[in-house]
């Protein structure tokens, strides 16, 4: 007998850990021997922890939310069996959540051990390193430019051409970055993905170095994430003791090697220039482009920065062929997004799909509308530097471009929900708080803009000199948007923006614009 029990952040956060204990204890008890696997999580957070048992058959059933509790009764309906008993989920692949994705990054998470390097192969993992061993680094780097993979850290910038750039500087020690800072609110699909299928990362990182000629590659984690450092480190040993790390990778002509390194807690770092001088041991400062982290980056040589799931979408490229994952998407967002629902929702997680189903089918259909059951008021798209739509906007694809066209951006993928109590003067003032915080202090329409736009909407809150304030706080956006050096006081006007423009109500200002 076999049972799984998520060892992922959020389901221990919803008793995993007890549950796993509960099941040790009563499986001692009984004299049973049943492996218990601390797998990943599926991505359903409202079934979390969600238990998997392989049943005698080969079949594999879920009963979710598990309580401690719930474990001696559930034994006693035959659990182990795959019994029908309360809590039953039956194939979790066929909760309409899960049914409705199209998993091709997440393809492994939740249904392999971490840890198993064996389940790993057995489900897939390094084909694609073996298909790029076989290519070579020129026609790897092209693979990954005929995918049409974009930047998944929120830029949507294109992978191919970011590795073209490198693989084209002169021979030298190159680095491969991999940015696992993931600072976005409602944001999870690094760590799900680095706690649920470490292997996968640790892939897509040596396909990298051997496309554009890196022998090195370091995560960047931020430290809030003890469990996602942890798999990676475990991972790392594994690979490195396997073959799959170290000199002559999988018995080819290629060198690679990676470790993790720890953020200190600064959403800044996150930005790739500022990650760079983290990881060279300096203070999270924003430095000036160019030069390109591309022609110089860690400790000034090339070096590929890719985020978490960027690098996670390699191997399916590599193992499937470029066209398998471009011919899906919409418009020039080719492949899948691994789309996560947050804040006040009933069915929270993640889902990942083709770019282009519409905000409307992710919050009313798969997320299944607010939590509270009220409706549903604002969506925030793309974390805190992300705009607030309105249900009026809910037709907007989940494309890069359509998003920008209506101002706002799909960044890393995380949608954050909100109902119809929310106040949109206090969201938009929390944008600049979050910015003044978070501010690295280089340059000044961040570093005061901030601060100025605090006190400003606070005014506006207070209904002092309303529209003269309003006034000022957009002309600071305008000023931080085009004067800042880098995203976060770039972009803090989308929230702020957007919530001026869409909730005009909650400024003081007349009936809501049609938009
Ligand atoms: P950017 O547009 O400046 O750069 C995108 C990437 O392309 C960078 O890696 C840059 O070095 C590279 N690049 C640009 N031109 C290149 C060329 N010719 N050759 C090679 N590489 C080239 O955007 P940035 O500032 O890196 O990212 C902003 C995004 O970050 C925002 O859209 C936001 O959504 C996202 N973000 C994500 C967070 C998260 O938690 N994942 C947190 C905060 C922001
Ligand atoms: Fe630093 Fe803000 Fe300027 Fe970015 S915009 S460089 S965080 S001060």
């Amino acid at each position: 007998h076999k049972i799984y029990v998520p060892g992922d952040a959020a389901a221990v956060a919803l008793g995993a850990d007890k549950v796993a204990q509960a099941f040790a204890d009563a499986f001692k008890a009984k004299g049973l021997d049943v492996q218990i696997v601390r797998n990943g999580s599926r991505g359903m957070h409202w079934l979390e922890p969600l238990v998997e048992v392989v049943t005698p058959f080969g079949r594999r059933v879920g009963y979710g939310p598990v309580n401690p509790k719930d474990v001696g009764p559930l034994l006693e309906a035959g659990l182990l069996e795959g019994q029908s008993a309360s809590l039953y989920l039956g194939n979790v692949e066929k909760i309409p959540f899960f049914a409705k994705q199209q998993r091709f990054t997440f393809a492994r998470c939740g249904i392999v051990d971490p840890l198993s390097l064996d389940d790993y192969k057995a489900h897939d993992g390094y084909k694609g390193l073996a298909r790029a061993i076989e290519l070579g680094g020129p026609a790897t780097v092209e693979e990954v430019f005929d995918s049409g993979l974009r930047g998944r850290g929120g830029a949507g910038f294109p992978t191919g051409i970011k590795w073209r750039t490198v693989a084209q500087t002169p021979p030298q020690q190159k680095y491969i970055v991999c940015n696992a800072d993931e600072g976005d609110s409602g944001t999870f699909a690094d760590r799900m993905i680095m706690e649920g299928d470490p292997f996968t990362l640790i892939e897509g990182m040596t396909i990298a170095g051997l496309a554009v000629g890196a022998t090195k590659g370091y995560v960047y984690c931020r430290s809030e994430y003890p469990h996602a450092i942890a798999a990676m480190n475990g991972a790392i040993k594994i690979a490195r003791k396997a073959g799959y790390l170290g000199q002559r990778i999988a018995g080819s002509d290629y060198d690679f090697d990676m470790e993790v390194r720890v953020g200190a807690g600064a959403y800044v770092c996150g930005e790739e220039t500022s990650l760079l001088e983290s990881l060279e041991g300096r203070r999270g400062l924003v430095r000036a482009k160019p030069p390109l982290p591309a022609h110089k980056g860690l400790f000034g040589r090339p070096t590929v920065i890719n985020n978490v799931v960027s690098l996670c979408s390699v191997p399916f490229i590599l193992a499937n062929g470029a066209k398998t994952y471009s011919d899906v998407g919409f418009g020039r967002s080719r492949g899948t997004m691994p789309i996560q629902l947050a804040g006040n929702v009933k069915y929270g997680g993640l889902f990942e799909c083709a770019f282009g189903i519409t905000l409307g089918e992710l919050v009313e259909e798969v997320g299944g509308g607010t939590f509270t059951g009220r409706p549903v008021r604002a969506v925030q798209v793309g974390g805190p530097l992300g705009a607030y739509f309105p249900t009026s906007l809910f037709d907007t694809e989940f494309d890069y471009e359509a998003f920008a066209k209506k101002d706002g951006l799909i960044g890393h993928g995380g949608i954050v929900i909100f109902d119809d109590t929310v106040d949109m003067a206090r969201q938009a003032r929390f944008a600049m708080e979050f910015c003044g915080v978070e501010s690295c202090g280089k340059c000044t329409p961040c570093r005061i803009g901030a601060v100025r736009g605090v006190e400003t909407l606070d005014k506006v809150i207070a209904g002092q000199d309303r529209e003269r304030n309003l006034q000022v706080v957009e002309d600071l956006c305008h000023t931080m948007k085009l004067g800042s050096l880098c995203a976060l006081g770039g972009f803090t006007p989308y929230p702020v923006m957007s919530a001026i423009t869409h909730f005009p109500e909650d400024f003081g200002r007349g009936a809501p614009l049609s938009v």
